[in-house]
């Protein structure tokens, strides 16, 4: 009886104990998962399509429906001077838009997370674009319509 006794309150004791330690386990733990933010291109896809695509294009061409009204208009996006540009330089851009021109600021609009799900979808159009980035030599092309 008295052993019982003794061993159930130092369990009570061992879970008063632990109980902080197990809290702040999982606020941190959600905490790092939030602030863990490389980006999701999955979500990042939906945000463009709807946010971003209008002006881009749906593949980050530059050929978005909007785009010939604009001055000047957006690049491609898809370029290997946007592929070598560091997230932070991006991320800068997307979240203040990009001073004289049609670029709009997002930080009021996409959360942090939300702005690096999109920039990791703009890097995967980079990397996954079947088309080579830079044009082929010229007249490659036209050889075969003048036989000799
Ligand atoms: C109203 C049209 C418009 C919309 C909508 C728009 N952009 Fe832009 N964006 C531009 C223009 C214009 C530029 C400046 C020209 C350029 O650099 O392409 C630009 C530039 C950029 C650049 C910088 C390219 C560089 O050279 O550094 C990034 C990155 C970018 N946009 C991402 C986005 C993302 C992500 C979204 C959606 C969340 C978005 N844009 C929505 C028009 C737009």
């Amino acid at each position: 009886m008295m052993r019982l006794t003794h061993l159930s309150s130092y369990r009570l004791i061992a879970t008063r104990a632990l109980l902080p330690l197990i809290v702040s386990l999982v606020v941190f733990g959600t905490t790092a998962a939030i602030g863990v933010i490389p980006g999701a291109p999955e979500a990042g896809k939906i945000i463009f399509e709807e946010r971003c695509a209008s002006c881009h294009g749906p593949k980050g061409l530059g050929d978005g429906p909007r785009a010939p009204f604009l001055s000047p208009q957006p690049a491609s996006l898809i370029t290997a001077g946007i592929s070598v540009k560091s997230d932070k330089e991006l991320l800068n851009v997307i979240s203040n838009g990009k001073p004289r021109t049609a670029m709009p600021a997002w930080k009021d609009l996409l959360t942090e997370q939300q702005q690096w799900d999109v920039l990791a979808y703009i890097r995967k159009l980079i990397r996954f674009y079947p088309k080579p980035l830079t044009p082929g030599p010229p007249n490659g092309s036209n050889k075969r319509s003048h036989p000799h």
